[in-house]
């Protein structure tokens, strides 16, 4: 199959090329190297595949039409993974309008691309924070009113519609992704986990947002690789939300406090309150996944974040 990979350069992006080249597909990767995060990070996250003779790389941004029109026409693409984001809920509050450009008009010039070439697949990485703070004990996929705390989430929320409305009149099949906080080998330097490990190496004060009784369900990036493989291959429903999560809800205090162990250092803690745009607690119901897509988590929190300290300078 040729896969078209947007946000091929970043954390799951990177993960997902690997994987798909070494089940054989030929990947059209594209990225911007947006500023969000520092380039030579992205492009050492690319250093393993980059060579591939079946990998493809062109940077280009996905708002800009013709750029992503000519990646379209010069590849026969079967199906898109649509990665590429601004992500991060507090800086999407700074910078609304940026987020908005790329994850919903972007959005929108790859569906239309896809509507153009005659492309019936895309799985896209929505994300948890569609939920807000909904008072649902475990987030189920049909739950509905849920209301966003975030421009982030927002565009997420969006772009699912988007591509809903796009399945129904354009006849593309999609899965709508929702991914529980994403960690592992190359995690974003902006989420909790790999900030949090740098700051307690190195001394530095690591802010705790509340008294550490919010929670996550930190979910491996190789188990989500793995359900985004078999969203691909996914083929009995046209359109389907799908929650990939880990039915594992850790609290933040029980976070920094592994972490310690594992560093062998005590954490320099200041206490701030939680802001508004965080969500108090994810829990993934994921009895879809596992019926749908055959996705079973198979990474254990305490071996996964344990392989993350080992990886942590590679
Ligand atoms: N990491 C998580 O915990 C998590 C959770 C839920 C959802 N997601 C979603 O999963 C996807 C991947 O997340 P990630 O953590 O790997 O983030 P990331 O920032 O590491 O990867 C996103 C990539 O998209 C690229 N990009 C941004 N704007 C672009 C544009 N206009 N054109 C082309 N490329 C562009 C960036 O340069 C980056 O390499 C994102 O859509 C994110 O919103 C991530």
């Amino acid at each position: 199959m040729n896969i078209l990979i947007t946000g091929c350069a970043g954390f799951i992006g990177s993960w997902v090329c690997q994987k798909l080249l070494e089940n054989g597909h030929n990947v059209v990767g594209i990225d911007n190297f947006d500023p969000y995060y520092d380039k030579s990070i992205k492009q050492h996250n690319m250093k393993e595949f980059i060579s591939d003779s079946n990998f493809s790389f062109s940077e280009v941004d996905i708002t800009d039409i013709d750029s992503m029109d000519n990646i379209f026409r010069s590849y026969d693409v079967d199906v898109v993974v649509h990665l590429a984001a601004k992500a991060g809920v507090r800086n999407s509050g700074l910078y609304p309008l940026d987020y908005l450009k790329t994850n919903v008009f972007g959005t929108l010039c790859v569906l239309e691309c896809m509507k153009k070439y005659g492309v019936k697949k895309i799985v896209f990485s929505s994300s948890s924070s569609v939920y807000g703070n909904c008072s649902a004990e475990k987030f189920t996929e049909d739950l509905i009113n849920l209301k966003q705390l975030s421009v982030y989430a927002q565009t997420k929320k969006t772009a699912e519609d988007y591509i809903e409305l796009y399945n129904r009149q354009y006849g593309i099949n999609a899965i709508c992704l929702r991914f529980f906080t994403v960690y592992g080998k190359r995690q974003r330097p902006d989420l909790a986990i790999t900030k949090f490990t740098r700051q307690i190496r190195n001394g530095e004060i690591l802010t705790m947002y509340g008294d550490g009784s919010s929670c996550r369900d930190y979910t491996h990036v190789e188990d989500i690789s793995d359900g985004i493989v078999s969203a691909i291959y996914y083929d009995k429903t046209p359109y389907e939300i799908i929650n990939l999560g880990s039915e594992n809800p850790i609290k933040l205090k029980n976070l920094i406090s592994e972490l310690e162990m594992l560093i062998g250092k005590k954490a320099n803690i200041k206490t701030e309150p939680v802001p508004d745009e965080d969500m108090l607690r994810t829990y993934a119901d994921i009895s879809k996944a596992k019926k749908l897509l055959n996705y079973i988590p198979k990474i254990k929190f305490q071996d996964g974040i344990s392989k993350f300290i080992e990886d942590f300078n590679d």
